[in-house]
């Protein structure tokens, strides 16, 4: 694997492969005094952030630096992207000062991909962090990890999520980490279920291989997992629904809505979470989340991407 710049088509045995490599490093890590691996000695990694984000970029410079490799942030507002500077020309830049992975966020659809192909003869990987409203790879993959984790109440290695119930829930449309997930969860098996307003979902649904809903109190009773959207706001141009009250009262998960899942249902969030609106506190904070899970199983995640794209197969060699 040469880069990570989506889960739409991604064979599912490189996806249990990462999975697996994550839950491995987090067994070999847990307990340990210096979290530190020698794996990615003399490796550099760059993020190069174009939008805001704390879970992501901070997860993959721990991620990075618990490898040993070296971490350099870029960010926008502080680099020369501000005085005009081109997505292609910061990359080859970057790349040239000697990245061997560049880590990107940016506003823009396809922001990832075009970087990769810019970058296709220097040998250096390309990770998506976030492209506009089109993927979020390695957030599905820390989803999924969780779920694994969750589901087999334990040890995750070798666990998969066949015949799982997932629904996904809110802001469809605006949203990489639902089509991320939705490519990576039925490449697992699982079954995806969209619960939103219909403004709130992609024109084409149909086509994808998912079951869509616009009433979460009938599809929570039959699922093993609820995912809910952050609802977008900085993408929505125009009224999606009529007010935070409304979109609460038939989307957000409360305690109500919590009673109406099975007793071993795990509930996500991508985060940041609009706390009142999408999720109620007291179901954010309870038990039955695994919102802080998630948050630390990104950062294993992030540690088996960085090792299948850049150690794996020097040491296979
Ligand atoms: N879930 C996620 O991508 O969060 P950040 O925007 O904080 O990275």
């Amino acid at each position: 694997m040469r880069h990570l710049l989506g889960t739409e088509g991604i064979d599912p045995a490189d996806a249990v492969a990462i999975l697996d490599t994550a839950a491995g490093l987090k067994q070999s890590l847990e307990g340990r005094e210096v979290r530190k691996l020698p794996t990615l000695r003399g490796r550099t990694v760059i993020t190069m952030f174009y939008e805001n984000s704390t879970r992501t970029r901070v997860s993959f410079e721990i991620a990075g630096k618990w490898m040993s490799a070296d971490v350099v942030n870029v960010s926008s507002s502080g680099s020369s992207v501000s005085k005009g500077e081109s997505l292609r020309d910061t990359a080859l830049t970057l790349a040239a000062a000697g990245a061997d992975c560049v880590v990107v966020r940016h506003p823009a659809s396809g922001a990832a991909h075009r970087l990769a192909g810019w970058l296709k003869d220097v040998g250096t990987s390309v990770v998506n962090a976030g492209d506009g409203m089109h993927e979020h790879p390695t957030q599905a993959l820390l989803d999924a990890a969780t779920l694994r984790e969750r589901l087999a109440g334990g040890d995750a290695t070798g666990q998969d999520l066949r015949d799982r119930r997932i629904a996904i829930v809110g802001d469809v449309l605006h949203s990489r980490v639902a089509r991320s997930n939705v490519h990576l969860l039925t490449a697992l098996g699982a079954h995806v279920t969209l619960v939103a307003p219909p403004t709130l979902l992609p024109t084409g649904v149909g086509a994808w291989p998912v079951t869509v809903s616009h009433d979460l109190d009938a599809e929570l009773p039959s699922q093993d997992a609820v995912m809910l959207l952050r609802v977008q706001a900085e993408r929505m141009h125009g009224g999606f629904f009529p007010s935070a009250r409304e979109y609460s009262i038939a989307y957000g998960l409360n305690e109500r809505r919590l009673g109406l899942l099975p007793e071993h249902a795990v509930v996500l969030h991508p985060g940041p979470m609009l706390r009142g609106m999408e999720i109620a506190s007291s179901v954010a904070d309870s038990p039955r989340a695994a919102i802080t899970e998630q948050v630390r199983n990104g950062v294993h995640v992030r540690m088996a991407v960085l090792y299948h794209l850049l150690a794996h197969e020097e040491e296979n060699a």
